[in-house]
């Protein structure tokens, strides 16, 4: 089976840097031209939709000075890139509370959805201020405003309505979640949405992750068998079992 959308955890940048004695800005830095890469790579892969988790809200807790930095790295990506991946054919959607965001970070990523609007070849999320909890917390607490206002049964509440009030509403969930740097958790991304995803984790850093390494986690995800809590298409008619 061939995967639409690949979710990626982008993490180790600050080994990567402490690894070389450099700065864990310098890290970030290298992470934001991987992230470059990577969405190049999944557009000329066919994949439909790639997720990228760029800012947790659990990030807020890093030191000051880093947050600034990473904020500053990803306003300038936004900045240069955005036309040349409009014209790629990659549209760029942000996804994440980003309340908390500067005005002048908030400001460069609406330009960045702006330009990028009507390019379809492949949605590249960015997760900015994600957390999977706030995803789900914030379409329940819509969902409730409706139903108090009298405009929602909440018996019609069902799956496909409480995903269409998620960030990724009209996207289809990930097939892979793919995670760098070697951790085996899911660190509060996209929970509502990847129920039912395939698990990639590589020991590889995230500045380091290449278009080949990428193929390799397809090639893998290729060869699993996703059964969504069915039985294998295998065991059924008795072989296999
Ligand atoms: C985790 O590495 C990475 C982050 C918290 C930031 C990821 C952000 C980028 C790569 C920039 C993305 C930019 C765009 C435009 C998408 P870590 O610092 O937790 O690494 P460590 O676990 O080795 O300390």
């Amino acid at each position: 089976m061939r995967a639409s959308h690949v979710a990626i955890i982008m993490d180790g940048n600050g080994r990567w840097a402490e690894g070389r004695g450099l700065p864990r800005l310098e890290g970030h830095r290298r992470g934001t031209e991987a992230a470059r890469r990577i969405a190049l790579a999944a557009r000329d892969l066919g994949l439909r939709h790639l997720t990228l988790f760029a800012f947790s809200t659990e990030n807020w807790k890093r030191p000051e000075s880093e947050v600034r930095g990473l904020f500053s790295l990803m306003e300038q990506f936004f900045a240069a890139e955005a036309q040349k991946l409009a014209d790629v054919g990659i549209r760029i959607r942000a996804i994440g509370s980003m309340e908390r965001l500067s005005a002048s970070a908030k400001h460069v990523i609406m330009e960045a959805q702006r330009i990028t609007a009507h390019a379809s070849d492949t949605v590249v999320n960015v997760a900015i201020d994600y957390g999977g909890r706030w995803d789900i917390l914030q379409a329940a607490r819509r969902l409730a405003t409706e139903a108090a206002q009298g405009k929602l049964d909440p018996n019609g509440i069902d799956e496909e309505l409480f995903a269409s009030m998620l960030s990724t509403a009209g996207q289809p969930d990930p097939d892979l979640v793919i995670r760098t740097g070697g951790d085996m958790r899911l660190s509060n991304f996209l929970l509502w949405q990847s129920a039912y995803s395939e698990l990639y984790v590589t020991p590889v850093l995230w500045p380091d992750f290449t278009p080949d390494h990428l193929k390799e986690a397809l090639a893998e995800y290729s060869r699993r068998d996703r059964r969504f809590g069915a039985l294998s298409g295998k065991s059924i008619g008795g072989e296999d079992r």
